[in-house]
């Protein structure tokens, strides 16, 4: 999910290297590495790694003397083995002949291991990467290079972006794309292979985009593309129009609508690999310890700040209602000044994206001294709460860079419903059950796109209501989360005073500020609460308030309560928040931008709270 960057051609393979990782470092990593092929007599791969940032790698680097035009490089975002130098990339086969970058993540890595290992193959890392230079390794014992990659990847499940160089063909490397972006970008009698045009762009505007299932073979003097099966595929060269600042966006003008739409894959890579839809079970191998304790507990306590927060508010209603779990969800920063009462019979989960986040630390900390079996749903692999915690899942959703969290959020839904699958599992929820949630949850991340589609609709609303003051938003049960979600979005992208609320309570005092001045946004899937939210739609309207419904597609009722629809697919009333919320996100990115702010990093706010 990071960064890739390969050169072939007359310069310096280690300088150019060297740029392209510090063009790729926005993407957010942990650890980077280098392999270049020595030239002339040692033919030796020379590969040098570096924990923390790039600089450390630049400084190794300029202590040796490294000379060759041909080399792969990588930035770490770390999701299988903390970062360390021997987690970093790039990886070796047993003989060093063999050097591999990987982007993404190999679902099937522990079974290839196994045989590899029975093969007596021996691993000096904990990635799932590392098992792709082996593989190689073994098939190049019975055919050439070329072939074995192509009979390698063969083998993978999962997603890939990979760069390979083997000694004895120097001149040669071998890119792979399965669900990661590569790109070629091809120069005067040279060749720059990245995950992102940023790192080409400062040497050439040609690029060939390589598709998911297409191979590519690279030489100085050219490249041929194909697919698994060695058949041959005709590319075109495209003219790349961005400079490096729009490149590293994708061409989008915001890493947070990059982020937004970047959703169906996160939600796929948070899914992949951990869903056995046979037996109806969620596939939970950073819980695997602590099983049999997750069995005996009869309590569970959330704690966690911001979005992830209101995650946790929906994982509670899963988790009581699915896995028939008592679940209260608790302000981190709150948490730690209570006295609360907890034994080993009560598990804390911590949801964090980027686990550094001060208030959250201290609460598992708290919990950890009260003997609580502590969890984590962290997106950032080797953070300090992953470490804290006696075992958690990762999100995989990659580095996010938007100061305001998107694909983090929904990625924690997609964990929290896995959760809920493991535990119920082990509880009183029946297969049937179990596997109508996992087939529900695999159709999420298409219904996503179908929402992101209608970014123009949901752009022309925002811009109806950019300038109203104020807001209420609303909604129930799973989706009352959702109406805080989207009520802090638009709070912290726009600057917008936005009141999150259940919609029951409106009746309670809220209603009073209710004009034709004061809009309201109602969450309101057809779901079992769906009626007493339209009753109190109607007790706004009757008010001269204005309403914005996020509602279910086929929704006939809704037109005629409401001023603006923005329908969302139909799904199981569990799941709805992972489609709700995105309209939310769209809303609150168009009138921040429409207004002029930098949504990317909103006036007094971090992406990571490391202070309480
Ligand atoms: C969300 O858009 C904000 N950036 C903020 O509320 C964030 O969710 C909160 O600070 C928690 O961060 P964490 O998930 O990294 O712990
Ligand atoms: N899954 C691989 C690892 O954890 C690659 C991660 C990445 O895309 O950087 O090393």
């Amino acid at each position: 999910m990071c960064g890739i960057i390969g050169y072939i051609g007359k310069k310096q393979a280690a300088p150019v290297l060297l740029d392209g990782l510090k063009r790729l470092e926005y993407r957010g990593y942990d650890s980077a590495g280098i392999s270049v092929i020595g030239e002339n007599g040692s033919r030796k791969i020379f590969t040098l790694k570096a924990t923390g940032k790039v600089a450390i790698l630049e400084e190794k680097i300029s202590k040796q003397n490294i000379i060759g035009n041909i080399g792969i490089a990588h930035t770490r975002w770390a999701t299988h083995g903390k970062p360390c130098d021997k987690n970093c990339h790039p990886h070796l086969d047993c003989s060093g002949n063999i050097s591999v970058v990987h982007n993404g993540i190999i679902e099937n890595y522990r079974q290839l291991k196994n045989q590899l290992i029975k093969n007596g193959h021996h691993f000096s890392s904990e990635t799932d990467s590392e098992i792709v230079a082996h593989l190689i390794e073994e098939f190049c014992k019975k055919m050439d290079f070329r072939e074995a990659v192509l009979q390698s990847l063969k083998l993978l499940k999962g997603t890939y972006g990979l760069a390979i160089l083997h000694k004895d063909h120097p001149a040669q490397m071998i890119v792979a794309r399965l669900g990661s972006p590569l790109l070629l970008g091809v120069g005067k009698e040279e060749f720059i292979v990245a995950s992102d045009a940023c790192a080409i762009v400062q040497y050439t505007d040609k690029v060939v985009y390589l598709e998911d299932g297409e191979v590519a073979l690279i030489t100085s003097e050219g490249f041929e593309v194909m697919n698994i099966k060695n058949k041959q595929i005709e590319k075109k060269v495209s003219t790349l129009d961005w400079d490096m600042e729009q490149a590293q966006k994708n061409g989008l003008p915001h890493f947070m609508l990059k982020e937004t739409f970047e959703q169906p894959e996160s939600v796929k890579n948070a899914m992949r690999g951990r869903i056995s839809k046979a037996d109806g079970m969620a596939r939970l191998g950073g819980l695997r310890d602590v099983e049999k304790k997750l069995k005996n507990i009869n309590r569970i306590i959330i704690v966690s700040c911001g979005t992830s927060y209101y995650a946790g508010l929906v994982g509670e209603y899963m988790l009581e209602e699915y896995a028939g779990i008592p679940v209260e969800v608790e302000y981190a920063s709150e948490f730690r000044y209570r006295k609360p009462i907890l034994n080993r019979k009560t598990a804390v989960i911590a949801i964090s994206q980027s686990g550094e986040t001060a208030d959250t630390l201290a609460a598992i900390l708290e919990a950890k001294n009260k003997g609580a079996l502590t969890l984590g749903i962290i997106n950032t692999v080797g953070s300090t709460i992953a470490r804290e915690t006696e075992a958690g899942v990762y999100n995989h959703a990659g580095p996010e860079m938007g100061v305001a969290s998107t694909k983090a959020f929904t990625s924690q839904l997609t964990i929290l419903t896995l959760l809920t699958v493991f535990l119920g599992r082990q509880r009183e929820m029946s297969l049937v059950t179990g596997q109508r949630i996992l087939k529900e949850l695999e159709k999420i991340p298409a219904q996503i796109e179908t929402i992101l589609k209608q970014g123009k609709e949901i752009k022309k609303i925002a811009l109806k209501y950019k300038n109203y003051a104020d807001f209420l938003y609303m909604g129930r049960k799973y989706n009352f989360p959702i109406a805080m979600e989207g009520a802090l979005k638009i709070k912290e992208i726009a600057y917008v005073h936005c009141a999150g609320y259940p919609s029951g309570e409106m009746k309670h005092g809220p209603i009073a500020l209710i004009d034709k001045n004061f809009p309201s946004l109602f969450v309101v899937p057809k779901d079992s609460v769906y009626e007493k939210n339209i009753s109190g739609m109607q007790e706004i309207k009757a008010r001269g308030g204005k309403i914005i419904a996020i509602a279910t597609v086929g929704d006939k009722e809704i037109k005629k309560q409401a001023n603006d629809v923005i329908f969302i697919p139909k799904t199981l009333e569990m799941l709805t928040p992972l489609l709700s919320v995105i309209p939310l996100q769209l809303l609150a990115y168009y009138v921040g931008v429409s207004k002029g702010y930098d949504v990317d990093k909103p006036r007094n706010l971090a992406k990571s709270v490391t202070v309480e």
